[in-house]
């Protein structure tokens, strides 16, 4: 991937230096039928059905695309259920990427959640980490622990210059030890690429300190690598110490001082699958009874062969900043396309997808009629896009019952990885300024069922009126004919 000055023209503009060979038929339903799919989900864009949607912009999740040597390496994946040669491929890569000697293997990043919360949280244990992710939430509070988060404030503002928004508070954790005490702290988590602030990232810098300070203290340092990969391209690219570093560097300085590192290969490494490694056998063997419990054998832990030797290919791939730069330099022209029209974007422009600020977007909205979700709802509506709401709705109730109300509520707009063409980009960019122009349109949602435990996924919600048939008529007024 490059940028590359057009002919007479002023601004930089992403080329793809990969060519597309598979491809996937897409379809685009009418702005009417696009009303009534989003009702029959609940409007909630985790139950549409791919057939409906024309941009899955859900997530980055478990749908990059793969190169032709990962498919290729797929093809040669050692079959057993145990010792198999795929396994041995795939930690070799691992020592080579994160220096680590160790590998228990999970399905996915929340699996190596849950291993890491059996093993260490106890009831009263507090786990400081820069933001909270929903699913490592959802295991530390199910076994008593409780959250604490140390992002700075700046990194919750949601436009400004600051190139480190995922950074935590230093003396905030310093403070934060000495008030609870080293012994009720299992671990202190990492989040690369911090997700629910905007895929932000953390400097190589504070990430080091970070570990320093664990290291006096005798706490644990966990790297939740799953979004690392955008992560690097930033360190390189924003961080002036680091400008002369390779990837592989950056890499190997941040995890020679990490104890733990997880992450989610559905992410990191353009495939499927997850992960735990680290240097030091005493921690492993603290987890490794979970597996067989858990996931499956110690050499494939619960995933498929393929998706194994997949990893080890886009692990290695993950090195090239030629490669792994796609993700940020698309997501980076959409939200300047969006923040040049005026639509409140978080800013700057961080890895995994576009975020838009959803509170600004629909001012004036209650904020228990779910500003972030009504939007998602919308942007369906308007150009069959499918985004993810990170609001309140991907909140947990408190125990009393009561709204959590997010601090943020946001749309994201997630880019798959070489996934979309350019002129898919600017369409996307186009439907959200339809959007924004007529904002006034937009209404709230409510509840219609909400389940106990990380509701987003499969709660069901209703407008509170008819502003759906409104904003379609709308467009078809603006649109006419076309789809
Ligand atoms: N950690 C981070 C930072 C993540 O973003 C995710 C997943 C996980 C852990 C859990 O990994 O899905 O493989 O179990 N994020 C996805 C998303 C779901 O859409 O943002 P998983």
């Amino acid at each position: 991937m490059s940028t590359i000055k057009f002919y007479q023209q002023d601004q930089q503009v992403p080329l793809e230096m990969h060519k597309v060979r598979v491809v996937q038929k897409l379809f685009l339903p009418t702005v009417e039928e696009r009303v009534e799919k989003i009702n029959e989900a609940g409007n909630n864009t985790f139950l549409l059905q791919n057939k409906d949607v024309y941009m899955d912009m859900l997530t980055d999740s478990g749908v990059n695309a793969m190169s032709d040597n990962q498919v290729a390496a797929m093809m040669q994946a050692d079959d057993s259920y145990a010792g198999s040669e795929t396994c041995n491929r795939l930690i070799k890569v691992l020592k080579d990427v994160f220096g680590t000697e160790y590998f228990l293997p999970a399905h996915q990043g929340r699996a190596c959640e849950n291993i890491l919360a059996e093993a260490f949280v106890r009831p009263g244990d507090v786990i400081p980490m820069n933001f909270h992710f929903t699913t490592t939430k959802a295991h530390i509070t199910r076994l008593g622990g409780s959250v604490v988060e140390l992002i700075r404030p700046i990194g919750l503002k949601p436009k400004n210059n600051e190139p480190f928004k995922g950074n935590f508070d230093i003396p905030r954790l310093e403070a934060l030890i000495q008030e609870v005490g080293a012994e009720h702290i299992p671990f202190v988590r990492i989040e690369a690429g911090t997700n629910l602030v905007g895929g932000q990232p953390l400097s190589l810098e504070n990430m080091l300190q970070v570990a320093a300070i664990c290291k006096k203290h005798g706490i644990i340092t966990v790297l939740d690598a799953s979004l690392l990969q955008d992560n690097l391209y930033f360190i390189k690219t924003r961080e002036e110490a680091c400008k002369n570093m390779s990837i592989r560097e950056i890499t190997r300085t941040l995890c020679d001082q990490m104890d733990l590192i997880y992450f989610s290969s559905r992410k990191l490494g353009f495939a499927r699958g997850g992960g735990i490694v680290s240097n030091n056998e005493k921690l492993i063997l603290r987890m490794k009874e979970f597996i067989p419990l858990y996931e499956g054998f110690l050499t494939y832990g619960g995933m498929e062969v393929r998706s194994m030797e997949a990893i080890a290919i886009g692990l290695q791939e993950t090195m090239d900043e030629e490669i792994i730069n796609q993700g940020p330099l698309f997501i980076e022209y959409l939200v300047k396309e969006l923040d040049d029209y005026g639509v409140p974007m978080i800013m700057p422009a961080g890895g995994l997808g576009a975020h838009i600020n959803a509170t600004e977007f629909l001012k004036g909205m209650p904020h228990d009629q779910y500003p972030a979700g009504a939007l998602a709802a919308a942007l369906y509506i308007a150009g069959g896009i499918r985004g993810m709401e990170r609001g309140t709705i991907s909140e947990q109730r408190e125990t009393d019952g009561s709204e959590h109300f997010a601090e943020l509520e946001l749309l994201r707009l997630a880019c798959p990885r070489r996934v979309f063409t350019l002129s898919q980009i600017k369409y996307c960019a186009d439907r959200v300024k339809w959007l924004y122009d007529n904002r006034s349109l937009i209404g709230g949602l409510k509840w219609v069922e909400e389940p106990a435990v990380l509701r987003f996924f499969f709660g069901r919600l209703a407008p509170v009126n008819d502003w759906q048939q409104k904003l379609a008529a709308k467009f078809r007024q603006d649109f006419g004919d076309s789809l």
